[in-house]
């Protein structure tokens, strides 16, 4: 079985929607060590890039532009994943003839810099899936390159590129669009969960490509006598929708010591979480107060671990996540039911169970 039919090289740009680009969204970009690059005056959109991650906040007030559409049905969020492909019209035939629904046919625009081609079917949700073929010193025609952006300074550590996106959809989708990647994209899916909090439980499954240039895993509730932290997402977003984004770093610890000075607010982890890792199946070389200081979770096997850490919401209900790897390539498939019991925790709290 062909492992990338459509020819996907990696994510391209995440488009996030607004409603107007002061949004608190664009300066928390700019926290989070993101500058602001290139702008489009007729989108209303300002491209924020780290490493090789691109984020493309878009305020187009065009009531037929699908990222106004998507604004004006969930308020903001992510409403468009591009994925750079080797041939955009390969691509597009390709996904069509496996069941894609194109959304937008081939459009092919000359540029000094060379051939600059798009087209795109429907996502998950109200979510699009872009091809983008383009010469890698152009992002999009219209753009603008900005110079010094005076709102950001980098990161101490920046990170480097995005490890997954998850997609969280209503309960009884999951496989439906598990089946939707594998089909139209041929990723493979790699792992299942079945997650139980003491009240609550979401059912996850991750697909993804095998060169791990796109992992996505998929989140739906298990909804029995409560309300899962997945059902609240679907709830406070009006539906399906991007839950949380993870970026890579290759120092954790750095990374996110400078955050925590720049106010960024992450998920709380019990004690009881650090004086339990001794006890787990791998070795951990960093310092477990320091570890615990930061807040940061590790999870792994015999072989490696990886250290990772969660945000607070930050755009609606959605929250970023900072991971490094160290020789594991897993999900921290352990931190999961951490994860889950933390949030149910604080949802108990705040009296949302
Ligand atoms: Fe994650």
């Amino acid at each position: 079985m062909e492992s990338n039919p459509i020819g996907i090289k990696g994510i391209d740009h995440l488009e996030f929607t607004c409603d107007n680009l002061q949004t608190q969204t664009a300066k928390d970009f700019s926290r989070l060590g993101f500058l602001r690059t290139e702008y489009d005056e007729s989108t209303q959109s300002e491209l924020f890039t780290q490493g090789q991650i691109r984020f493309l906040l878009t305020a187009n007030t065009n009531k037929s532009s699908q990222s106004r559409k998507y604004f004006n049905t969930h308020n903001e969020g992510v409403s468009k994943i591009s994925f750079l492909v080797e041939d955009a019209e390969k691509a597009i035939e390709t996904a069509v003839k496996r069941g894609g629904k194109e959304v937008s046919n081939l459009k092919v625009k000359e540029t000094q810099d060379g051939l600059f081609k798009t087209a795109a079917i429907q996502g998950f949700g109200d979510v699009i899936n872009e091809f983008v073929e383009r010469p890698s010193t152009l992002f999009r025609p219209g753009f603008k390159k900005l110079d010094n952006d005076s709102h950001a300074k980098p990161l101490a550590t920046r990170v480097s590129r995005i490890d997954h996106l998850t997609n969280n959809v209503p309960k009884g989708q999951m496989d439906h669009w598990v089946n939707f990647y594998k089909e139209v994209y041929g990723f493979q899916e790699t792992r299942y969960f079945d997650i139980k909090g003491a009240k609550t439980g979401l059912k996850s499954k991750v697909v993804q490509l095998e060169n791990n240039q796109v992992i996505i895993p998929i989140n739906e509730p298990e909804v029995e006598n409560g309300k899962s932290q997945i059902q609240e997402f679907l709830d406070r977003h009006n539906g399906a929708g991007v839950q949380h984004i993870a970026l890579m770093t290759p120092d954790i610890i750095s990374t996110i010591s400078d955050l925590r000075q720049r106010g960024i607010q992450f998920l709380k982890v019990p004690h009881t979480y650090y004086e339990d890792i001794p006890k787990r199946s791998f070795e951990v070389t960093e310092n477990l107060q320091t570890l615990e200081n930061n807040q940061i979770l590790v999870d792994g096997d015999e072989k490696g671990y990886l250290l990772q850490i969660f945000t607070d919401t930050y755009v609606g209900p959605l929250f970023y996540e900072f991971i490094q790897r160290k020789k594991h390539w897993g999900f921290g498939e352990g931190n999961f039911q951490a994860l889950f019991d933390a949030i149910e925790r604080d949802q108990i709290e705040r009296g949302y169970l």
